[in-house]
């Protein structure tokens, strides 16, 4: 075969041209050697995105990138072992809800997490605001934690998809971010290098999400079930609405102290909750394909809400949080043990009706600005500030009736988060029916 070279590689694409295993690894192989520069790199990415990668190429790039790094070896925990990737959205502590709920019914789950950025929240920075809690692991802890408690939560180790890394930051330096193939191929390649036989995914549609439109959503969750099942894992994944907030925390500490009450509370009762049903609906999925053959769905959801029910998911989050540092009485009495912030204001209605919008990027948005969330990579992020939500879609409102409650820093920031929160909750004169929250299951 000829040499290559990168200019010719970048030609193919600019061309239209599928690329082949060997071109693709060339490239990103040289970006990380330093043979091709950043400029090369940043034009082939552009290329890919405005002329489409194709499944075949995202299935090649997703095997370069695992190949960059090291890989987490699960085989000798009991199993059967599962992790769970959300893309992102606004309220969605579902992780905190789904890893006990799979360790109480005897999977292993170790799942590394990531950061906030934007208006999206990060789990990582959610269990840091337990005092202690610690999520920088070594892969001896992480196997050693699953093993004995059922589920750990931590940071991504350096160790793992190097190259994915490195993509991702030039691509969030140069408009590139937004490629189904290269979505795909990133999150699928920390999930295979991170080695659970079963991978469920929620990938959400909507304003709050990466992909706003249910169809884009629904067709990057077949190509991220397609890309596991090619590297013999097992993955089905959830398509859920992202149009409002998930759940009615949206804040660090807000967002465990939510999922410590959920998990103290039966899973139907009282409000309904829409985290909570996502939460199950992804446990429960993710646990009959891991059981494999006969396992049904129907199954695991009736055993997983008995074991909400009963306290064993709690315990399973309590046992977590006590082996990686963290202060367990936070199960017990969560307001007691996070931090909170020193102005708690009540934003009323300024109208009498039913609520018909609640835009989730946007509420993000305002908790990202009191402080929850970051502006850049590694900006520090507030624990305590945020949102609660007190109304959702749907909810009939009185005029002064509380919509939230706002968590701030300072009078000035509350106010500001509550003059905004009052502009965007729409609040129509006839009912509203909520929108369905659980879109579609991709099995491949
Ligand atoms: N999250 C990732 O990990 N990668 C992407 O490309 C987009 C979201």
């Amino acid at each position: 075969m000829a040499t290559l070279r990168a200019v010719d590689v970048i030609g193919r694409k600019r061309d239209h041209d599928e690329l082949s295993v060997e071109e693709l690894g060339f490239v990103v192989g040289g970006y990380l050697g330093g043979q091709v520069s950043e400029g090369q790199m940043a034009a082939l990415l552009m290329a890919g995105v405005l002329n489409g990668f194709s499944d075949a190429e995202a299935l090649a790039l997703t095997d370069i990138l695992v190949g960059s790094g090291a890989t987490l070896d699960l085989s000798a925990l009991p199993g059967p072992t599962v992790d769970k990737h959300s893309t992102g959205g606004v309220g969605d502590g579902t992780t905190l809800l789904v890893a006990p709920l799979l360790a109480a019914a005897g999977a292993q789950v170790v799942k590394l997490s990531g950061r906030g950025l934007g208006h999206t929240g990060g789990t990582l920075d959610k269990l840091e605001s337990i005092p202690g809690f610690r999520t920088v692991l070594e892969p001896a802890q992480l196997t050693g934690i699953a093993r004995d408690v059922g589920c750990v939560v931590a940071a991504q180790t350096d160790e793992l998809v190097p190259a994915d890394r490195a993509l991702y930051a030039l691509r969030d330096e140069t408009g590139t971010v937004a490629s189904r193939a290269l979505i795909a191929s990133s999150v699928m390649s920390k999930k295979l290098a991170a080695g659970a036989g079963t991978i469920v995914l929620d990938v959400k549609a909507g304003n709050g999400a990466f992909l706003e439109t249910e169809e884009q959503a629904r067709e990057l969750a077949r190509l991220c079930v397609r890309i596991a099942e090619a590297a013999g894992r097992r993955s089905v994944a959830l398509v859920t609405a992202m149009e409002t907030p998930l759940g009615q925390g949206i804040g660090n500490a807000l967002e465990v102290s939510e999922a410590v009450g959920l998990l103290r509370a039966a899973p139907r009762a009282g409000r309904r909750s829409r985290l909570a049903e996502v939460a199950l609906e992804l446990a429960a999925r993710g646990l009959a394909l891991a059981r494999g053959g006969g396992a049904w769905v129907e199954e695991t959801r009736g055993e997983l809400a008995g074991l909400w029910s009963s306290g064993d998911a709690l315990e399973r989050l309590r046992a977590m949080i006590s082996a990686q540092g963290g202060d367990p009485a936070v199960c017990d009495d969560p307001g007691k043990v996070l931090p909170t912030a020193p102005v708690v204001r009540e934003v009323p209605a300024d109208a009498t009706g039913w609520v018909s919008a609640l835009p989730a990027r946007a509420v993000g948005e305002i908790a990202a600005v009191l402080g929850a969330g970051r502006a850049s990579k590694g900006d520090p992020v507030d624990p305590a500030v945020g949102l609660e939500l007190a109304v959702d879609v749907g909810d009939r409102v009185e005029r002064g009736q509380p919509l939230a409650v706002v968590h701030a820093r300072s009078d000035a920031a509350a106010q500001q988060a509550a003059d905004r929160l009052t502009t965007l909750v729409a609040i129509a004169e006839t009912a509203i029916a909520p929108a369905p929250t659980l879109l579609d299951v991709i099995h491949d």
